[in-house]
């Protein structure tokens, strides 16, 4: 039997349901703070994402699934691993940034990442983003962290954030260079994936997740200890903004994130019940991106966060949300097709309406529409279809009541 690939899901019902729940708040909350949306390709060229997310990181070198073009002349593209890199391509690409230096994006869609699955954590999954370009002030960070635990909170997902600077180019050669000295002689303690940072991307070893490595990092110095003045101003600046916000963000100086393009602000936030892989969502500053691909020097934060993860912290929606207002069931198959007519008639005036088509007994039919959750059943009969009639019946109160057939819109009240 053929098999969904690993890593993959298929969301049916209810499933379906909360990813679209996830969505309709986000896109709520987006709007009410002015983001405008883009919807950038599924795949790239590879090259976009090996000069933005880096060559050296994990999501690069082995988490990507890649596909070659025999008629394009060999060129090789890549599903996107993430967002950010497609919006910056598409923005520079168009010269958005020339005419509106200061824009605010979100971003709503599947991603793909080779990475082993396990509870939350696919190979196809999808996030919610937003991306701020333009803004080199701090609260341009805030405002990104703020969008992000309003959906949260909406979505009734306890959360924490950490939050760290990893400093800009002036500051950060020094650090790095200090980080190289003093790691060096952990080495032969720490673990062949430490090892194998070491040389390409030395921050990393600071957020290795292997227990003996986590406490070898403890002992090394955070970039934030040699942070140059503007970097240590703009992070105090962030955190004291996010404070009065009411969000409180923990320093982590150990955070240094998986993704090479950022500047300065980097920020994750959690959700503890979900044990090992509790992200449920992570941004930062990226100041030098759209000029490294080509566009015009424009300071830039934002975050994106993984749909199938807050499916899984947030709490259940007060009603039961998707079941029909109304389960039309016909007591002889003969009155089938005129039920079908008048649901049809209830959908066009905005009622929803759920019935049943193939060999269903009358009793098989009223059970459906008890375990449906319908509010009412509209039940016709001979009699009452001779009459011009129907009866509807409060599923709740047990409550009947009869209708004249080309009026039954007003039987049933708005919910
Ligand atoms: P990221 O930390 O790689 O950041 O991903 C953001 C979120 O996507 C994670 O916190 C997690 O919730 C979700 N996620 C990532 N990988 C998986 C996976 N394999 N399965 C399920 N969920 C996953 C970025 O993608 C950056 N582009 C965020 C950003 C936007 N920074 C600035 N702007």
């Amino acid at each position: 039997m053929l098999q969904a690939p690993r890593g993959t899901n298929d969301l049916i019902g209810e499933e379906a349901a909360s990813h679209r729940r996830v969505e309709e708040t986000a896109r709520e909350v987006f709007e009410s703070f002015g983001y405008e949306e883009i919807r950038v390709p599924v795949f790239e060229d590879v090259r976009l994402f090996q000069r933005s997310v880096g060559i050296a990181t994990d999501i690069v070198e082995k988490e990507m699934f890649t596909f070659g073009s025999q008629e394009e002349g060999g060129e090789t593209f890549a599903l996107r691993p993430e967002f950010t890199a497609g919006v910056v391509r598409s923005l520079v690409e168009r010269s958005v940034l020339q005419h509106k230096p200061f824009l605010k994006l979100w971003y709503i869609g599947p991603a793909f990442r080779k990475e082993r699955p396990q509870k939350g954590r696919l190979r196809q999954f999808h996030q919610i983003g937003a991306e701020v370009f333009g803004s080199p002030d701090p609260l341009a960070d805030t405002e990104t962290l703020v969008v992000f635990t309003t959906i949260l909170s909406r979505l009734g997902v306890a959360h924490a954030v950490r939050l760290n600077s990893i400093g800009c180019p002036s500051c950060r050669p020094a650090y790095r260079e200090r980080l190289k000295k003093e790691a060096a002689g952990q080495l032969a303690e720490r673990c062949d994936n430490c090892k194998n940072r070491y040389g390409r991307n030395v921050l990393r070893l600071l957020d290795c997740k292997n227990e003996r490595c986590r406490a070898l990092s403890e002992m090394l110095p955070g970039p934030l200890e040699m942070l140059c003045l503007p970097c240590r101003v703009h992070i105090d600046a962030v955190q004291k903004h996010a404070a009065a916000e009411g969000i409180v963000a923990a320093i982590d100086k150990r955070l240094v994130r998986g993704l090479d393009y950022y500047t300065r602000t980097v920020y994750e936030v959690t959700c503890p019940a979900l044990g090992a892989q509790d992200a449920v969502g992570a941004g930062g500053r990226y100041d030098g991106l759209v000029e490294e691909l080509g566009g015009p020097p424009t300071p830039a934060v934002g975050f994106a966060g993984g749909i199938e993860r807050l499916v899984l912290a947030m709490q259940p929606p007060a009603s039961a949300g998707n079941a029909a207002a109304v389960f039309a069931i016909y007591i002889s198959p003969d009155l089938k097709e005129r039920v079908f007519r008048i649901a049809n008639r209830l959908r066009r005036k905005g009622i929803s309406v759920a019935m049943l088509f193939d060999g269903h007994s009358l009793r098989s039919q009223f059970r459906a529409a008890n375990r449906s959750g319908a509010a009412y059943a509209l039940i016709l009969g001979e009699e009452e279809a001779r009459a011009g009639k129907v009866k509807v019946k409060n599923l709740k109160s047990s409550e009947e009541k009869e209708w004249p057939e080309d009026d039954l819109d007003s039987a049933f009240p708005p919910t």
